[in-house]
């Protein structure tokens, strides 16, 4: 069971500092922990993590080892820093920066060769869910990864309905593992659950079969309700 925190575009350096080193003290059950802090904070939380059993995660990766791409960051710098993993394709990424099937299977390979842990994100969104096309946008988007990327041993995915991140609105323990389970059919990694998971819903999606953890945005950014998530989760 692995309960990664996606920090986004929040904590800079000292206030990442302070929650790692709280983080550290706090009782996270036995689950595996992961924090993704900005690319600005990750150095901090390496050293803050430093010989604990908590793996700290980039949010994205380029898929080029260096180059004329400016504003980007690449696997073997991550490697440099100490970092473990990272986020690739998420919704947000999906949505407001032009990610695409593709640029998602360039990034993992990218990662991967590296030697970095990959948290893939997949998930329809409201309208699609609606129109009952919630398999066919699975299908497309774990079979790009299927089709793409040959070495999975580091791959895991997160399976995030976009209209369940940040509205508070959570897919039923039910729907996820309809989704999970279905996803698995294409591609048989371990599948976390992301979309509003919150202390008092993380324990009910946690016992599902076929959920293998949390990908956790707004409610990671607190530390209590972050290590009552993890200790949630340990108990199914
Ligand atoms: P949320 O975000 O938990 O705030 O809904 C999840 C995510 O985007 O990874």
């Amino acid at each position: 069971m692995l309960i990664a925190g996606n920090w986004k575009m929040f904590k800079g350096p000292a206030e990442t500092g302070e929650f790692c080193r709280a983080l550290r003290e706090a009782d996270l059950g036995t689950v595996d922990v992961v924090v993704c802090p900005p690319y600005v904070s990750l150095a901090e939380a390496v050293t803050a993590l430093a010989t604990t059993e908590i793996g700290v995660a980039a949010q994205n990766v380029h898929w080029a080892d260096d180059g004329a791409f400016t504003g980007e960051i690449s696997a073997p710098m991550l490697r440099e820093l100490g970092v473990y993993g990272t986020i690739v394709g998420h919704s947000e990424r999906r949505q407001y920066f032009g990610e695409t099937d593709d640029t998602v299977v360039r990034r993992i390979n990218a990662a991967l060769e590296h030697g970095l842990q990959v948290i893939a994100c997949v998930g329809e969104t409201e309208a699609e869910r609606e129109a009952g096309e919630t398999e066919a946008v699975l299908r497309r988007q774990v079979g790009a990864i299927r089709d793409g990327v040959a070495e999975r041993d580091e791959l895991v995915i997160a399976y995030e309905p976009v209209w369940a991140i940040g509205t508070g609105k959570t897919a039923t323990p039910e729907i996820a593992q309809e989704a999970h389970a279905f996803v698995k059919t294409i591609l048989d990694v371990p599948v976390l659950y992301g979309g509003s998971v919150k202390p008092d819903n993380a324990g009910a999606l946690a016992a599902q079969p076929d959920v293998d953890g949390a990908l956790v945005g707004g409610a990671s950014l607190d530390l209590k309700s972050f290590a009552t998530i993890c200790r949630e989760a340990s108990h199914s």
